[in-house]
């Protein structure tokens, strides 16, 4: 059997644990850090995702057969190939090809040189300049993005002038991102229904995952704040067939070729934000791991064991696998702490679940939980879980997950009740 090591302590580590738990090869699982829901699939460890020394140190104690590198961060900073220099096997891609996420001006040149469909852009790292540049375009909304990692923050769509000089400002004169927002992207706002397509690749073949749709703003209707994503699922309706064949042959394919003649090989989940627009899919950005909480809804609709794929991945052998999806569909829905995306109080009780911080019916994936001494499960997040169900259609997983969600309570606990709306009338 074999044993593995997940980096990561959210929703997402969640779903790929308990995805390996139902491999026929997959024996102890551990986690760094995980959390109170995750400690109840894997044995967690207290070092931190970031924490490359310690993660390396970790491993060498534990000798998985494995280490799965989930979140963006680390594997940015290098953390797959500090573990592959010790000789482990690892999924997640090298830092030079992870950062395909990591700069968004990579990103962008990368798909300019390689004629990958995206919005039109320009880089800036002096705020006169990009001023000056908003102001000659004079067209918004206007999208400014800091070019570096920024907790998911780094997007600022300005709907008039004041607010894009003002994002200028508190991206390159105020670092409001640190040095990810030294320099910035100012580009083309496109219009359309976005798709989330997950991949898994070896550099040489790309299997596209089951597409997913997520909603990103805090409250019903796509209002609020912009946060990590407040529910998602799958398939998405508006990833039709035709479009699912166009995307192979004029981005993902394309992609993986550019990363390669880069001598950049990309290698584990390549993630592709889509947009629809009315002049064909178009690239919003690209993740270098699994989305969040994408994979919440992708993992359970995969008919496959999740570990043979990601040896195949490692070994370089994904064209020997045949990957199948089930039929139906998936539907996730986030509960998060009052407050959030802003401050929010932690160590609340929650009610609802059994030992397993699981209710019957739904996978309940832990993003920001943890037991107290005595075993109770507590809030310690934004987002706290992620109630997710699978049905013959989408109507009817939407209604196991909103069941779920009932079940389960904490003081302050806020989700969005239209989770799926969007995607059931463009079902008709
Ligand atoms: P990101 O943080 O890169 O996922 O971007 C956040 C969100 O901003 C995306 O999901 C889109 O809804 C939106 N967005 C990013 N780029 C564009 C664009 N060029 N046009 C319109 N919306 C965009
Ligand atoms: N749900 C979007 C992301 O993982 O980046």
């Amino acid at each position: 059997m074999k044993n593995i090591l997940v980096v990561g302590g959210g929703g997402r580590e969640h779903a790929i644990i308990m995805k390996l738990s139902e491999s026929r090869h997959v024996g102890k699982i551990y986690c760094a850090p995980g959390n109170g829901g995750i400690s109840k699939y894997a044995e967690c460890f207290n070092v931190g995702a970031t924490d490359i020394p310690g993660i390396v140190a970790l491993a060498k104690e534990l000798i998985p057969d494995m280490v799965v590198v989930a979140p963006d961060d680390p594997l940015v900073m290098g953390m797959a190939d500090a573990l592959r220099a010790e000789g482990f096997m690892v999924f997640g891609p090298n830092a030079n090809a992870a950062i395909i996420e990591g700069s968004k001006v990579f990103s962008k040149e990368l798909m300019k040189k390689y004629n990958i469909p995206t919005a039109f852009y320009e880089v800036f790292t002096e705020s006169e300049k990009a001023i000056a540049y908003l102001k000659e375009q004079n067209s918004y909304p206007a999208v400014i993005k800091a070019d570096g990692l920024a907790l998911g923050k780094g997007v600022i769509i300005a709907q008039n002038e004041k607010e894009a000089v003002q994002a200028v400002h508190d991206m390159i004169d105020e670092l409001k991102f640190g040095k990810s927002s030294a320099r910035i992207v100012i580009e083309e706002f496109l219009t359309g229904p976005e798709v989330s397509v997950l991949s898994f690749t070896d550099g040489k073949t790309v299997v596209p995952m089951i597409s997913s749709m997520d909603h990103k703003r805090a409250l019903d209707g796509d209002k609020g704040l912009n946060t990590g994503g407040m529910g998602t699922l799958s398939p998405n309706p508006y990833y039709t067939e035709e479009i699912a064949k166009e995307c192979m042959e004029t981005i993902f394919l394309p992609t993986i070729n550019a990363m390669n003649a880069e001598g950049r090989t990309f290698e584990g989940c390549l993630y592709f934000g889509l947009m629809i627009t009315p002049n064909g899919p178009k690239v919003i950005e690209y993740n270098c791991r699994f989305g969040d909480p994408e994979t919440q809804v992708v993992l359970p609709m995969l008919d496959a064991d999740l570990y043979e794929v990601f040896e195949a991945v490692s070994r370089h052998e994904l064209d020997k696998l045949e990957i199948k999806w089930h039929e139906g569909s998936c539907a996730c829905v986030v509960m998060a702490s009052g407050g959030y995306p802003e401050s929010y109080p932690k160590g609340i009780e929650m009610n609802g679940m059994d030992d397993k911080g699981q209710v019957d019916g739904c996978f309940v994936y832990h993003a920001g939980t943890k037991l107290s001494e005595d075993g109770r499960f507590l809030t310690n997040g934004g987002r706290v879980i992620g109630v997710t169900a699978k049905g013959a259609d989408l109507q009817s997983a939407l209604d196991k997950a909103y069941e779920g969600v009932e079940k389960i309570g904490f003081d302050g606990a806020h989700y969005r009740k239209d989770i799926g709306q969007r995607a059931l009338k463009a079902l008709g």
